[in-house]
C-alpha cells in the first residue's frame, strides 16, 4: 500500500523522532547533536543507542538497528509498515488517507474514539470520591500505581448512567454506545439505555496497535459473575485478542505466559514478568495462538491443577503445537494462582517455577506424560520423543542415566536404547552450543560487515567508501557537485546504490534529505544499514576532500572488480572451448 508522499512528510515532521523514542527510552547524555540511551532492542549496560535530531534517525552502535521514526515504531511495537503509519498518525491526530476511503473506517474510528474516551472516564473515576471503593480494592490486591497507569485500570461507578451521560456530553449517541457494548437498551422498551459496566474494576483491552477495543470488568467482591467482558463489536472479538498482549509483545523474555485471570496478569507484570497475557474468558483459540506466534515461539501455560484446567491446557497445547510453538506447562503448587504464588513465595521463586528448576524432575516428566496416551504405541513414541529431549538437556551424566532408566520403566522400552538416544541428543545440543560460541569469536574480523544477518557486503573496501559518500551527502547536500562523476553503477553494493540514488533525487528536487520516505520500500534491516551509514560521525569541514577520496576508492575498486571479472570470463571462455573440443557439448 502506498501512502502519498506529502502525507508521510507531514506525519514524520509531526512525529519528531526524539519525542517518539523518549516514550520508550530514557534519552540523555548529549554528545554532539546526538541523544543517547540504553538500546531497547538488545540488553546493554552503557548507552549505545543514539537518536539524531537533525537527521531524524536512530541508530544503535551496539546491535546495529536503526532507521526512521517509522522503523522505530515498526520494531518496538512490532507493527507492519501500514500499521506503524496508523499508529503514528493517531499519535498526532492525523487522518490516514487510505483509510478514509474505507466505508467502515469512520464507524470503526468513531467506536475506537468512544472506547478511548470511556477508558479515560473509568480511569478518572479512580480519583473521585465514589472511586474510593475501587481504590481500596486496588490497595487490597497490592496493585501498584505504576500498574494502574500502564494497564490503564479504571472504575465503573455504581450507577445506571454515569458513563452514558458522560459520553453523551462528548457527543456520542445512544446507538453508538449500544454498538460499542458500553450501554444496554432498557427492557422497558422506552428507548432508554443504561451502563453495561457498573461497580466494577475496569481493565481496558488494548490491541497490539494500541487501540482500546473493549473492556473487562471485575467485580469488587466475591459476587458472580467475576468478570464481565464487552460483547463482540465491530472492533472487538474475544477470540482474536488477548488481554495485555499490547504490553507483552514488547517483552524481552522471549516467551509468553498464558494465564486466566486479569489480576494474575497484572501481578505478574508487577513482579517483572511483562510477558504475561490472559485469554478473555475463553479457552485459547487458534486465532489467539496465531497472534502469539507473531512474537514468540514459546509459551508457558499456567494452569489450574483441577480436571477442567488440565483439559483446557491440553487443548491449548494442541493448538500451539500446530503453529510449532514450544509449550511448557506449569502447575501452581502451594498457591491457587500466580498472584497468590508471587505474594507468598516472591518473584525469584516464581521465576524458578517457570524455568522448571524449582521443580522435581519427576514432576516435569509427569507433566510430559500427561500429554500422551502411554497405552498406545504412537502415544509412547510421541512421549519418548518429548521426554528424551527433556532428559538430554540435563547437564549431569548421572542424571541423564537415571532418568533414561526411568523412561524405560514408563514405556517398556530397553534402557540401553533410551540412554543411547538421550546421549545422541545431548551431544547434538552441546555441539550446537560450541558452534555458536565459535561464531561469537570470529566476530571482530567481520567488523566492517553489517551487523544484520541477511545483508553482506561483497566488496567491503568499496562499500565503506560508498557509505562515506552517502553520509557526507546527507549532512551537506551542497557536496552533490562533487558527485557528478559518480554513478549508481559504480557502487559495489546494490542497497547502498539505491540509497545514494534516492538521496541524490531528493537533493535535486531541493527537498531536505530524509530517509522516512524510504521506510516503506526497505526492510527494517536495510533501514538499519542506512541509519548506521548516516549516523557516522563526520568532520564536515573535510567534506570535499573526503568526497574526492571516497569516489576515487569507489572507482578504483570498480576497476579492480571488472578486471577480475574479466579474467574469469576469459577462463570461462577457455573452459567452454575446451569442453566443445572434447565433445562434451554445450
Ligand atoms: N475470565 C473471564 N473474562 C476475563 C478474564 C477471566 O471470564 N476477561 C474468567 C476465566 O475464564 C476464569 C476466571 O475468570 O474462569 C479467571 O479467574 P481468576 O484467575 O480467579 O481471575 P483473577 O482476575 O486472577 O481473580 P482472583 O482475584 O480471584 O485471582
Ligand atoms: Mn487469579
Amino acid at each position: 500500500m502506498a501512502f502519498p508522499e506529502n502525507f508521510i512528510k507531514e506525519l514524520t515532521e509531526r512525529n519528531d523522532i526524539a519525542d517518539v523514542v523518549s516514550q520508550y527510552v530514557r534519552l540523555n547524555k548529549k554528545s554532539g547533536n546526538n541523544l543517547f540511551g540504553l538500546c531497547p532492542f538488545h540488553s546493554e549496560k552503557s548507552p549505545s543507542f543514539s537518536v539524531s535530531n537533525d537527521k531524524q534517525i536512530y541508530h544503535c552502535f551496539g546491535c546495529g538497528k536503526g532507521g526512521s521514526v517509522i522503523n522505530f515504531i515498526m520494531e518496538i511495537e512490532n507493527l507492519s509498515y501500514p500499521d506503524a503509519i496508523r499508529f503514528l498518525a493517531r499519535r498526532v491526530g492525523l487522518a490516514v488517507p487510505e483509510d478514509e476511503k474505507d466505508e467502515n473506517y469512520s464507524r470503526r474510528e468513531r467506536m475506537l474514539q468512544l472506547n478511548r474516551d470511556a477508558a479515560r472516564f473509568f480511569y478518572d473515576q479512580l480519583s473521585t470520591p465514589s472511586g474510593e471503593i475501587a481504590r481500596q480494592y486496588i490497595i487490597k490486591r497490592d496493585i501498584s500505581n505504576a500498574m494502574v497507569t500502564s494497564f490503564g485500570l479504571g472504575f465503573a461507578p455504581d450507577s445506571w448512567d454515569s458513563l452514558v451521560s458522560a459520553m453523551q456530553k462528548k457527543g456520542f449517541t445512544k446507538p453508538e454506545l449500544l454498538d460499542a457494548g458500553l450501554a444496554r437498551a432498557s427492557k422497558k422498551g422506552d428507548g432508554g439505555v443504561y451502563d453495561t459496566f457498573r461497580n466494577r474494576l475496569m481493565f481496558p483491552v488494548i490491541d497490539i496497535r494500541g487501540s482500546v477495543i473493549g473492556f473487562s470488568g471485575r467485580i469488587l467482591d466475591d459476587g458472580e459473575p467475576k468478570y464481565m467482558n464487552s460483547p463482540e463489536t465491530l472492533v472487538f472479538s474475544k477470540s482474536h485478542n488477548l488481554f495485555a498482549m499490547n504490553l507483552a509483545k514488547k517483552s524481552k523474555m522471549g516467551y509468553i505466559i498464558l494465564s486466566e485471570g486479569n489480576i494474575d496478569v497484572v501481578a505478574m507484570h508487577q513482579a517483572g514478568f511483562d510477558c504475561a497475557v490472559a485469554s478473555l474468558g475463553t479457552s485459547l483459540t487458534p486465532e489467539q495462538a496465531r497472534l502469539i506466534s507473531r512474537f514468540v515461539n514459546e509459551v508457558v501455560i499456567i494452569y489450574d491443577g483441577d480436571g477442567a484446567g488440565i483439559k483446557a491446557s491440553q487443548r491449548a497445547i494442541n493448538i500451539l503445537r500446530e503453529l510449532e510453538i514450544r509449550v511448557k506447562l506449569v502447575r501452581m503448587v502451594g498457591a491457587k494462582d500466580p498472584d497468590e504464588y508471587i505474594k507468598k513465595f516472591g518473584a525469584a521463586s516464581f521465576a524458578n517455577l517457570l524455568t522448571g528448576s524449582e521443580k522435581d524432575k519427576n514432576y516435569m516428566l509427569a507433566d510430559i506424560a500427561v500429554k500422551h496416551d502411554l497405552t498406545t504405541d504412537e502415544g509412547r513414541i510421541a512421549f519418548l520423543n518429548d521426554a528424551t529431549n527433556f532428559v538430554s538437556g540435563f547437564s549431569k551424566n548421572v542424571d541423564r542415566e537415571v532418568y533414561s532408566y526411568r523412561l524405560a520403566d514408563m514405556t517398556n522400552v530397553k534402557k540401553e536404547t533410551i540412554l543411547k538416544e538421550v546421549e545422541r541428543l545431548h551431544s547434538k545440543k552441546a555441539n550446537k552450543w560450541y558452534k555458536n560460541e565459535a561464531k561469537e569469536e570470529e566476530k571482530p574480523v567481520k567488523m566492517n560487515q553489517p551487523k544484520t544477518k541477511s545483508i553482506h557486503f561483497d566488496d567491503v573496501k568499496s562499500a565503506t567508501a560508498e557509505k562515506g559518500v552517502i553520509s557526507f551527502l546527507y549532512s551537506d547536500p551542497s557536496l552533490i557537485d562533487k558527485c557528478s562523476e559518480l554513478d549508481e553503477n559504480d557502487f559495489s553494493d546494490q542497497l547502498l546504490a539505491r540509497l545514494f540514488t534516492e538521496i541524490k533525487k531528493q537533493i535535486e528536487k531541493r527537498t531536505e534529505p530524509s530517509i522516512s520516505s524510504l521506510s516503506e520500500y526497505f526492510t527494517n534491516e536495510e533501514m538499519s544499514i542506512f541509519a548506521g551509514t548516516l549516523n557516522k560521525p563526520l568532520e564536515l569541514s573535510n567534506g570535499e576532500k573526503a568526497m574526492i577520496n571516497y569516489i576515487n576508492i569507489i572507482k578504483a575498486q570498480k576497476l579492480a572488480r571488472l578486471n577480475s571479472a574479466g579474467n574469469s570470463s576469459i577462463l570461462n571462455d577457455f573452459a567452454s572451448k575446451l569442453r566443445e573440443s572434447k565433445g562434451y557439448g554445450g
